[in-house]
């Protein structure tokens, strides 16, 4: 079946080279996120890169010492600027919102030849106040970008007649 490539290959990298990433590689895989779309598109969001090492080694311990974290030469914190907003489905936007802009964050590092991998293991608090987030906002995710230092199996998916459904459940 052909797909995308990026789609493809993507995978979890949690093994980096640490050499810094250039301005532009970078920029363009915020720019994938700016590009996301968005409930209403109200963009309820702010997306945060960090490269500075010592920052980076403050998240990582915010991270549980997780070490391909601060390993990673970027991380970029996906935050929401509002907490409150429901879709008329009477569901929040704001997880639905990050989570796209996160998956076209990752597709175009996939296609700078660049793995990342989403992190949502870490104490929400510590990442806020090393990052100055604003008592009201969340961070909601944060993606580990670097040059991969690993070349992982692809993880398993369940097969496809438990994940689609046709015309009915
Ligand atoms: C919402 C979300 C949260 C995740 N949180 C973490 C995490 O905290 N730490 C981690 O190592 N991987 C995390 N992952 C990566 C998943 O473990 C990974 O995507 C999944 O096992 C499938 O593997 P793949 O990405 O290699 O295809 C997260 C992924 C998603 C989508």
């Amino acid at each position: 079946m052909e797909m995308l490539p990026e789609i493809a290959n993507r995978r979890s990298i949690r093994d980096y080279i640490p050499d810094a990433l250039d301005r532009p590689t970078l920029d363009r895989i915020l720019e994938a996120g700016r590009r996301a779309p968005s409930a209403k598109n109200r963009q309820t969001w702010r997306f945060i890169l960090i490269t500075r090492e010592a920052t980076r080694l403050e998240i990582q311990n915010a991270c549980f010492g997780q070490e391909y974290v601060g390993q990673a030469p970027a991380i970029i914190a996906l935050c929401t600027t509002n907490v409150d907003y429901k879709m008329p489905n009477d569901q929040f936007s704001h997880p639905v919102d990050i989570g796209i802009a996160a998956g076209f964050m990752m597709l175009q590092a996939e296609h700078e030849g660049l793995g990342s991998c989403p992190v949502t293991t870490f104490i929400e608090e510590d990442v806020k106040s090393l990052l100055s987030v604003p008592h009201k906002m969340r961070v909601v995710m944060l993606l580990t970008v670097g040059k991969p230092a690993e070349e992982p199996e692809l993880t398993d998916r369940f097969p496809r007649e438990r994940i689609f459904g046709y015309e009915h459940w």
